[in-house]
């Protein structure tokens, strides 16, 4: 008998232009707003000075934190949450990609919890309850405005570790599509294929059910379709819409599954040579279809077939956008392939426990000797 157990904690206004109308619903959550992005975009595309203009006029007392970087690692987040816990901050207004609102959440807990961020990754039950978190995501590909889960660098270990809670789902996410106007194309591909990465992944989970494997198909259909539209039509606002949805939908998913070991082998890659979180996965996700294709994972494959025709097409739809699709691509070197699967083995700890096998070192080598 099928068992669905599927939470839905964030509410979410997807709305072009919508920005200045649902802004001063924060009211309702806090009386003083640490606004957390990065430190140029928010700037450079008028982006704060709107939300700082609608928050004053709604009478909402702001302050800044543009100390996020784009992998965000455990000093960005300490520091932000000193800073609020210092300024008696009571919410949390995230504006950016996955850097800013993973960071966001777990600013969120650890300014009320105290401590070290090193002191929260994993699952777990906090003493105090985190801040409300609400976003403004930039970007078409993390999901991260409707999950549990923030992925912070943890640079000691050397790789990525998650904080992960219902508690950090944030209460209100805006997507106002009209934010990704000024979002360089490359990044809208980038961040498209992490989503799409998202709804595959969260689909072979050991974790999905019947409800996440709707929106797990959804979204991925939605990608196939628009990424590629996407390259050849970059200033095409429906087009990037589309894959804000899709993106969206994949977060809805991933919500309920995490990924399987893609991401996790993609952040070998991102460690290692600073590769984008979401060019990281696209060139692994070929590879380990495929790969997932010929041992074990045949029956959900073909399902997936079903939207996207034969696995093999994954490394032309990947190309086909102008990403990299081996990784020579993105700068590896033949010799680094032992480093990266150690870095994989680390990277996929988390994930491979949404296998439905165990996959061994020698495994995870080969898929990355194909990619090479
Ligand atoms: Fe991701």
């Amino acid at each position: 008998m099928e068992h669905i157990y599927f939470g839905m904690g964030a509410k979410v206004y997807f709305e072009r232009g919508g920005l200045e109308k649902y802004i001063p619903e924060v009211k309702n959550y806090g009386k003083k707003i640490l606004i957390v992005s990065g430190k140029t975009f928010i700037f450079k595309s008028g982006l704060y000075g709107r939300i700082s203009k609608t928050l004053s006029e709604n009478g909402v007392e702001h302050i800044s934190y543009s100390g996020v970087n784009p992998e965000p690692d455990t000093d960005d987040v300490d520091r932000g949450a000193r800073l609020c816990a210092k300024e008696g901050c009571d919410c949390i207004l995230a504006v950016g990609g996955g850097s800013a609102m993973d960071a966001g959440k777990a600013i969120a807990v650890v300014s009320v919890n105290g401590g070290s961020v090193r002191g929260y990754f994993g699952e777990m039950e906090y003493a105090k309850e985190p801040l409300p978190v609400f976003t403004v995501p930039t970007t078409c590909g993390t999901g991260s405005e409707v999950t549990r889960f923030a992925v912070i660098v943890d640079r000691l270990e050397k790789t990525k570790k998650t904080l992960s809670s219902e508690k950090i789902i944030p209460k209100v996410s805006i997507l106002d599509s009209n934010v990704l106007k000024t979002l360089p194309q490359k990044l809208i591909l980038a961040t498209g294929m992490d989503a799409f990465s998202h709804g595959a992944e969260s689909f072979l989970s050991a974790r999905a059910d019947a409800l996440s494997k709707m929106f797990a198909r959804e979204s991925i259909k939605l990608l196939w379709e628009y990424l590629p539209q996407a390259y050849r039509e970059p200033e095409n606002i429906e087009i990037k819409e589309k894959i804000f949805l899709g993106s969206l939908i994949a977060g809805l998913a991933l919500n309920k599954t995490g990924t399987i070991i893609v991401h996790g082998m993609g952040y070998s890659l991102t460690i290692k040579h600073n590769v984008h979180h979401g060019t990281a996965n696209a060139v692994m996700l070929p590879y380990v279809f495929e790969y997932l294709k010929e041992n074990g994972y045949a029956a959900e494959m073909s399902e997936l077939e079903e939207i996207w025709g034969d696995t093999g097409k994954l490394k032309g739809f990947v190309a086909g956008m102008g990403l990299p699709s081996t990784l020579g691509g993105v700068g590896v070197i033949r010799e680094e392939i032992d480093e990266l699967t150690d870095l994989s083995v680390v990277g996929t700890k988390r994930s491979m426990k949404n296998m439905k096998m165990k996959m061994e070192r020698s495994e995870l080598k080969k898929i990355l000797e194909r990619a090479m």
